[in-house]
């Protein structure tokens, strides 16, 4: 039952040594993986205001495909999300997080079907070594998430309606256990996460179209095949950690689906790996950070790379992230994936056979962040 306290529940018991399954091997530790390599290079920063423009928007293009081709990551500034619905996001999240124990154990799974979950490691019994986070997990595989079809998540929507009522009325409402029972919350629903979800969607639509342009496809290719469909939210939470050097936030890993948006608070630790050093992803305020998954990497027939990638622990926190995963519409589970047909030629060989989707899936979520990637790159 201790498990379903988290890793914040070990903090809360005031732990100064952190117990031995955190504790990662030294080489996953360093600092560096090579000793080549310099560092006077920072990862790109996309301002993608003035994207209507077509001078500008040939510019961003070429810079997303830079960005895609040489880092697998980048961060988007001037995306037009308001910093509020980021803020209250991010505060959701700590909310949910720190909320009383006893409520937060009720949305604990494991379950692989559950859509809405609240757990610590997802590989907690398939690694030999796990991660110093807690996670909330929403997932909304090819519908908008509807409140009032999953009671589970209610709480959820709830505690961040609740804190946007209370601070544009000002006044304190505490969270009670028998208001949610009642559900006399359910006029506030869904306010916060459903703006999150809904802006991530437009700019997910928007960054496939610069990534369909950069790859020389016409702008709808990736969304008109139901790329920028199927989303699912996954919220991770570092408490501080008393011994950062041992440990880490997540390991080493690159991504499995087509593409990843991710919203950080300021704390940071996220790096990512490039000619064989780590590189810090720093928190920039109303910035998100983009990368190429596994999947998109194989559409692209190696021309975008899916980029290794960790997060480090810190003394002080909680870091808070939101990543915001698009793996395709789940009508594309029973079809054919592989290489686009247009980026294909005799001088241009596919260097991926056609697999499932499915059971790409089936693969990745049976296995542990340790082990081989569902396909070989
Ligand atoms: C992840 O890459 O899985 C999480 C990254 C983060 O929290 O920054
Ligand atoms: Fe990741």
């Amino acid at each position: 039952d201790d498990t379903k306290a988290g890793v914040k529940g070990l903090v809360d018991a005031g732990i100064l040594n952190i117990p031995k399954i955190f504790v990662r091997p030294a080489e996953d530790l360093a600092a560096e993986e090579l000793n080549s390599g310099h560092k006077n290079v920072e990862v790109p920063i996309i301002d993608i205001s003035n994207i209507g423009d077509s001078i500008r928007r040939q510019e961003i293009v070429n810079e997303v495909k830079i960005a895609s081709g040489e880092w697998g990551f980048f961060q988007v500034i001037n995306h037009g999300i308001p910093l509020s619905v980021l803020d209250e996001m991010i505060e959701g999240i700590r909310l949910f997080n720190e909320q009383d124990l006893e409520l937060k154990k009720e949305l604990y799974s494991r379950d692989s079907a559950k859509k809405v979950k609240f757990h610590s490691n997802f590989d907690l019994y398939t690694s030999e070594t796990v991660d110093w986070r807690d996670t909330l997990q929403l997932t909304f595989l090819d519908s908008d998430p509807d409140p009032s079809q999953m009671p589970s998540v209610c709480r959820f929507y709830f505690l961040i309606s609740l804190k946007a009522a209370q601070d544009s009325r000002n006044q304190n409402i505490s969270l009670d256990r028998s208001m949610y029972h009642q559900r006399k919350w359910l006029p506030f629903v869904g306010k916060s996460t459903m703006e999150y979800f809904k802006h991530m969607k437009k700019l997910g639509e928007t960054l496939f179209e610069l990534l369909s342009e950069a790859l020389g496809l016409q702008a709808d290719h990736l969304n008109s095949v139901g790329y920028s469909k199927g989303c699912s939210i996954v919220t991770h939470y570092y408490p501080p950690c008393p011994q950062p050097e041992l440990t880490l936030g997540v390991r080493k890993h690159a991504d499995a689906g087509i593409l990843t948006m991710l919203l950080q608070n300021h704390i940071g630790g996220l790096q990512v790996l490039h000619n064989g050093q780590w590189f810090d992803i720093h928190p920039t305020r109303g910035g998100l950070v983009i990368n190429i998954g596994d999947l998109l990497q194989v559409l692209s027939n190696d021309k975008f790379k899916s980029v290794k990638h960790r997060a480090i622990s810190n003394h002080i926190g909680p870091r808070i992230s939101v990543a915001c995963f698009f793996s395709g519409h789940a009508s594309l589970l029973d079809k054919p994936f592989g290489p686009i047909k247009k980026l294909i030629s005799e001088a241009n060989p596919p260097h991926y056979e056609e697999f499932l989707l499915k059971e790409y899936f089936a693969k990745f979520f049976s296995s542990s962040l340790d082990s081989k990637p569902p396909i070989d790159y």
